[in-house]
């Protein structure tokens, strides 16, 4: 039985921020002050505040000032638009991240589209996402997760994805449609596949590289998968694991691994595989965002 090779997520990731750092150091030299990323977070939910204390982390290892604001679960969807106000309007702050979901009485959609466009670190601003599917990456704010996923594919399919077919289960504005849009820029030949496709697992066995990205555990399974594909796994799923112990959980992604890697030619792991990449390109787009504030040539090319 043959295994796929496993694509090591946190190497990769760490390869991009370590050349973050050294920009940095430039960056700051030429500047005075470091990049600077504000994170908002609104409430309490245990997976977001681990997710924002790792970009805070991360941003400070890099070399950058992090800031946080962490509101209340029932902060009124005004005081968060004075906030939004106020970051877009400081020059210290060159990137904004509000960390999703939000509360439901808040309008998820017009906080993102309140954000500065050249501050939307998460490129989830209108302007950014048209950007994003006019090819314009000069300007744009790319999302960090399919940006990731482009990068992992890369790793080890080398720079070239030309013709290659990739397959996204998912059509979610923060992960599929951004990530057809930059498979599409690389030339592959792109299938977005979603709740309401038909023989779902016939369209997954074409694709060359699979990227999923639709919250389902372990959906994917190796028989879907075409013998040699490459598969990325989005997913992050937090799954009764009752062998560990009462009331344990554990994480596993939108694929079954175990299945999925005797077929596949490459795959990424749940966790250690598309997770730090998310974060390193957030480090990747304050950066870029920072350095086009300032009018600073850079030279970080994460894609
Ligand atoms: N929640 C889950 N993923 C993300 C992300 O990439 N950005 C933000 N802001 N919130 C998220």
């Amino acid at each position: 039985m043959t295994e796929a090779t496993i694509i090591d997520g946190k190497v990769i990731a760490a390869r991009v921020t370590y050349k973050i750092a050294a920009q940095t150091e430039d960056y700051v030299r030429e500047t005075g002050t470091p990049p600077c990323l504000a994170v908002v977070l609104v409430g309490e939910d245990p997976a977001s505040s681990i997710y924002v204390r790792n970009k805070g982390r991360t941003a400070e290892k890099v070399g950058f000032n992090s800031i946080q604001h962490t509101l209340p679960i029932d902060t009124p969807e005004d005081d968060l638009i004075a906030l939004i106000n106020k970051l877009n309007s400081d020059p210290v702050v060159n990137g904004i991240l509000v960390q999703l979901p939000l509360p439901t009485h808040i309008n998820a959609t017009k906080i993102i589209e309140l954000i500065a466009p050249e501050k939307d670190v998460d490129g989830f601003h209108p302007i950014n996402i048209g950007r994003l599917g006019a090819g314009d990456f000069d300007k744009a704010l790319i999302p960090c997760t399919p940006a990731g996923s482009v990068i992992l594919a890369k790793s080890v399919l080398g720079d070239n994805l030309s013709g290659l077919h990739t397959v996204i289960l998912g059509r979610s504005n923060i992960v599929g449609k951004p990530a057809a849009q930059l498979f599409l820029a690389e030339n592959c030949t792109v299938t977005i596949a979603h709740s309401r496709t038909r023989n779902i697992e016939d369209v997954v066995r074409l694709a060359d590289i699979v990227v999923a990205a639709v919250g389902r555990p372990e959906m994917v399974k190796g028989e879907w998968i075409k013998p040699g594909a490459t598969v990325i796994d989005v997913g992050i799923n937090r799954i009764a694991a009752p062998e560990k112990g009462e009331g344990k959980t554990r994480l596993v992604g939108d694929v079954d691994f175990t299945s999925a890697a005797t077929v596949a030619g490459y795959i990424t792991p749940v966790p250690g595989g598309v997770g730090p990449m998310t974060i390193a390109l957030l480090m990747a787009n304050t950066f870029a965002a920072a350095c086009r504030q300032n009018g600073v040539p850079h030279l970080i090319k994460p894609l």
